[in-house]
């Protein structure tokens, strides 16, 4: 019999992040396991489902009268705006919202987990110091994740909960109608491009080809997010998380190509957003020719992410000897890593 004395809320349960975590609670025996999100899901012996609209207090609250049991809120819901400084105010909210409604009713509450990124080093403004350090979070706002942390460095102020605070580089892992899902671009682009009998050709801004970054597997910020949100020398504390490897997109491409099939042909910086805008028929013809899954093309579409991650002509890394330090020793090779979602994308039927 499973020993659920540990009851997860992801928050953001549909996520690229929180979907690739309820896959990984759900392998452990001893959480119970809540996701909440808009669209909800189908609730199995393992996870419950909630809708909620996490930017409506009133609803949060009535959906979250009988949590009672939560030890453990996994944040990672997202709210996609045009502007940094539009980004604040209802990602704030939500994370207002969910933290009030459930630190009323669920006394045993242990822990609340914040998913954050680069952005608290200003990653998304241009060339920023790297390798980037987890006390190194202080620039200009608006800058969103980091509203967030000091609202929980506030209400955690007296009380028996702690936080931590997971900082990925870009999340690598399956899901659909995500805003940012950068396997998503890279399998759309290259199956489109194959599709018309294009090579592959890097889209990406001059100089981008050849900067050295780093990503993150969802499946090991997963296991990194359980283990800053139980073990207590992590308590109100943040944490780079990245595969332990860097590369550059002038090895990664080609490896892709081949993935694919594909040859490569010189890079040829583009706007994917732009170009990509009127594909919708061409991929409903390939949806009918290769039997693949009915998403609409919005919900795999993440072009203007594509082209700020291949926009990125400078150095994209972090330190991440803080979590080792501490104990979480796990890695992920990065090209395997692409395959392997290429291959996972293939089994969902999303790509040919
Ligand atoms: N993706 C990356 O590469 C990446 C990299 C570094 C950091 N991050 C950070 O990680 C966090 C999560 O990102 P993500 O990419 O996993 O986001 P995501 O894939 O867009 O997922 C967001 C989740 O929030 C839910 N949600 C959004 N609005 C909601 C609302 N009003 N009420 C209830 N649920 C709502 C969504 O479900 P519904 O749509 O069904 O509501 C979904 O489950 C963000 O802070 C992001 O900046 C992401």
């Amino acid at each position: 019999m499973r020993d659920q004395h540990k009851t997860a809320l992801i928050v953001g349960a549909q996520g690229v992040i929180g979907g690739n975590l309820a896959r990984h609670l759900e392998t452990l025996d001893d959480w119970a396991i809540i996701g909440l999100s808009r669209r909800g899901g189908v609730s199995t012996g393992k996870i419950r489902h909630i809708s909620v609209d996490l930017l409506d207090p009133g609803d949060v609250a009535r959906k979250a009268s009988d949590l009672t049991t939560v030890t453990h809120i996994f944040y990672a819901a997202y709210q996609d705006r045009p502007t940094w400084a539009e980004l604040v105010e209802p990602n704030l909210a939500m994370l207002v919202n969910v933290v009030t409604a459930v630190e009323r009713v669920a006394p045993g509450l242990e822990h609340v987990s914040l998913m954050q990124g680069y952005k608290v080093y200003g990653a998304h403004l241009g060339p920023f110091k790297t390798p980037a350090r987890e006390d190194e979070d202080n620039h200009m706002p608006p800058e969103f994740n980091m509203d967030q942390q000091a609202f929980l460095q506030t209400r955690q102020q007296g009380k028996s909960w702690t936080w931590s605070a997971l900082r990925p580089s870009v999340v690598i892992g399956t899901a659909t109608g995500n805003p940012m899902n950068l396997a998503m671009v890279i399998g759309l682009y290259a199956s489109m491009s194959k599709e018309r009998g294009l090579p592959l050709r890097f889209p990406g801004k001059p100089g981008a080809y050849d900067t050295l970054l780093e990503m993150t597997d969802a499946g090991l910020l997963a296991r990194a997010t359980v283990w800053a949100a139980t073990n207590p020398q992590c308590a109100n504390q943040a944490f780079n998380i990245a595969n332990g490897d860097l590369f550059r997109w002038n090895e990664m491409w080609p490896k892709i190509g081949r993935f694919f099939e594909m040859e490569t042909a010189a890079p040829l910086p583009m706007s994917l957003k732009v170009v990509m805008a009127d594909k919708a028929g061409l991929w409903q013809q390939m949806k009918e020719k290769y039997g693949l899954a009915d998403h609409p093309y919005e919900a795999v579409s993440s072009w203007a992410f594509g082209d700020a991650v291949f926009g990125w002509n400078y150095d994209f890394f972090a330190d991440g000897t803080k979590a080792r330090r501490l104990g979480f020793h796990g890695y992920v090779q990065s090209d395997e890593m692409f395959l392997s979602v290429f291959r996972k994308m293939r089994e969902q039927r999303i790509i040919p």
